[in-house]
């Protein structure tokens, strides 16, 4: 399952509660963030290391030798190439252009040995020229206890250099300036977008192991069509034969971005959300460096991102997509902000009949789908009742990226207008998945049939890409 974060830890929920739900702490944490912002632009719920930047220009003309050309930057193929930095256990993961800072910098997203103590250079290619600035790197708070952590390490961008193309990271102890090749990174976000962005809404599904769950795959991918999403964002580890062809084919349809996630020829990932649940050295096959690459990734090419699990869905209740339910929430809420939608677990534990009162889900429908291997969002309609204690705490969110700067599992760690719960009557979270509780009875569950009214588009899409990609035979699809 790509889902991740149900049964969460007591420290997590302490975390979620620090960060959303105690107000007078937030109001507290909210007052030191304009302070501390004010004060250095930085962000004081990040730890911070290595503030020596007194003097972070530090323009040097070298010419860049030949070997450091474009070509030469990443491993061909490899969209993420986890560069490491030579003497120190800090690997990057992709480098932005931060345009937001009064001071201009680039971003290098990174994930880093929380003990260890490094000073880092940056090494910025200006054209044929080379520029060196001293960096700032930032710890994010949602480690989770794991020795790595992910980190910011922001590069000063010198004067006479205004938009580098390429950039390095060593250890300013390291002194290996001369032996940058392969090393570097681009440079993305360049330009700045503000509207007319390629894609309305982009999913980051972070991230994708094991994976064999194909028909619910295939179902996600065409409703999140149907609500209007143009692009889904995967970053994978390992999964099926199946689910290759399945993300094959999307990918050449132009709605999947697969990015290739593994931190496993460095360190060792953990398969849990904590250590004691699962050992290892950065949390959840690192699954926080991939929820911030996706918001940078898609900052000025979608106007709103979404940030949930394969096996999870937002549904409005009044309109039928994103496209007519983002101007609800932006009017009712505000906008810039992020928006959170209250989960609802649909146990796939159960196969349950509808109500009597309720029209029938198609029950028959679909039998080929059964030589699919995955669930059937459409045979788990019932869900756990909403109690009192965990009413509006867990969920997940769309955002407009660029008012985001960093976000985390659940909602974010730091943005310019924070969150906002949508009420449960505009819009709310259908999370198809394995009972967690399994102390509830069936007939306990409550039937919610939002979906159906999706079906009649659904299920020929579905039998559309089962045909297209080969994945079931022409004739066998009924
Ligand atoms: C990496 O650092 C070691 C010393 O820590 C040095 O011997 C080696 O040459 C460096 N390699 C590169 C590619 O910089
Ligand atoms: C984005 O939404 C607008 C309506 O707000 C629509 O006209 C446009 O076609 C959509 N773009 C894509 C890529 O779907
Ligand atoms: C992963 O853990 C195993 C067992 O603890 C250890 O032998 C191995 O060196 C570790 N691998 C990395 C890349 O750290
Ligand atoms: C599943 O596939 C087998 C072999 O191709 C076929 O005989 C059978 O009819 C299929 N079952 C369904 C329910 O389509």
């Amino acid at each position: 399952m790509l889902t991740s974060h149900n049964q969460l830890p007591p420290q997590l929920k302490k975390f979620r509660r620090f960060v959303y739900i105690s107000p007078v702490i937030t109001i507290l944490a909210l007052a030191q963030l304009l302070w501390t912002y004010r004060t250095d632009k930085t962000f004081p719920f990040w730890t911070q290391y290595n503030q020596a930047t007194s003097e972070p220009q530090i323009p040097v003309q070298l010419t860049v030798p030949q070997q450091h050309g474009p070509g030469q930057m990443a491993p061909l193929g490899q969209k993420v190439p986890l560069v490491a930095v030579n003497a120190t256990k800090t690997l990057l993961v992709a480098a932005y252009q931060e345009h937001r800072t009064t001071k201009k910098e680039v971003r290098v997203i990174a994930v880093v040995l929380r003990s260890e103590i490094v000073a880092y250079r940056c090494f910025l290619r200006c054209q044929e020229q080379l520029h060196i600035s001293e960096a700032v790197m930032n710890v994010h708070i949602d480690h989770f206890d794991f020795v790595y952590g992910t980190a910011d390490i922001m590069c000063p961008v010198p004067s006479g250099c205004e938009a580098p193309s390429h950039i390095a990271v060593t250890s300013a102890a390291a002194n290996s300036e001369d032996k940058l090749d392969n090393k570097f990174l681009e440079v993305k976000n360049q330009k700045v977008q503000s509207d007319s962005f390629p894609y309305n809404f982009t999913v980051c599904f972070s991230t994708m192991f094991d994976f064999t769950n194909v028909l619910q795959l295939v179902q996600s991918l065409e409703m999140l069509q149907l609500l209007g999403v143009n692009r889904v964002i995967i970053y994978k580890t390992s999964s099926s034969p199946e689910t290759q062809s399945v993300l094959d084919y999307y990918t050449h349809k132009g709605l999947v971005e697969v990015i290739p996630w593994s931190f496993s020829r460095f360190l060792n990932v953990s398969h849990g959300f904590s250590p004691s649940h699962g050992p290892g050295d950065l949390h959840y096959f690192g699954q926080i460096p991939a929820l911030n690459d996706c918001i940078y990734r898609y900052m000025y090419q979608s106007r709103y991102v979404a940030l949930h699990d394969m096996d999870e869905l937002i549904l409005p209740q009044s309109v039928n997509s994103w496209l007519e339910l983002l101007p609800l929430l932006e009017k009712k809420y505000g906008a810039d902000r992020c928006y959170m939608f209250e989960n609802n677990e649909f146990p796939i534990t159960y196969t349950l009949p509808p109500p009597a009162s309720q029209s029938p889900p198609p029950q028959g429908c679909c039998p080929s789908w059964r030589n699919v291997s995955g669930v059937n969002i459409l045979a788990h309609l019932f869900h756990v009742p909403i109690i009192t204690k965990t009413h509006y705490s867990n969920f997940k969110i769309i955002v407009n990226p660029r008012a985001v700067f960093a976000p985390s599992v659940h909602g974010l760690l730091s943005s310019k207008n924070g969150c906002s719960w949508v009420d449960r009557t505009i819009a709310r979270m259908y999370h198809t998945r394995v009972l967690r509780n399994t102390k509830m009875r069936p007939d306990q569950l409550i039937y919610d049939g939002r979906l159906l009214s999706y079906s009649t588009h659904l299920i020929p899409n579905v039998n559309t890409v089962f045909r297209e990609s080969g994945l079931l035979p022409e004739d066998g699809i009924h």
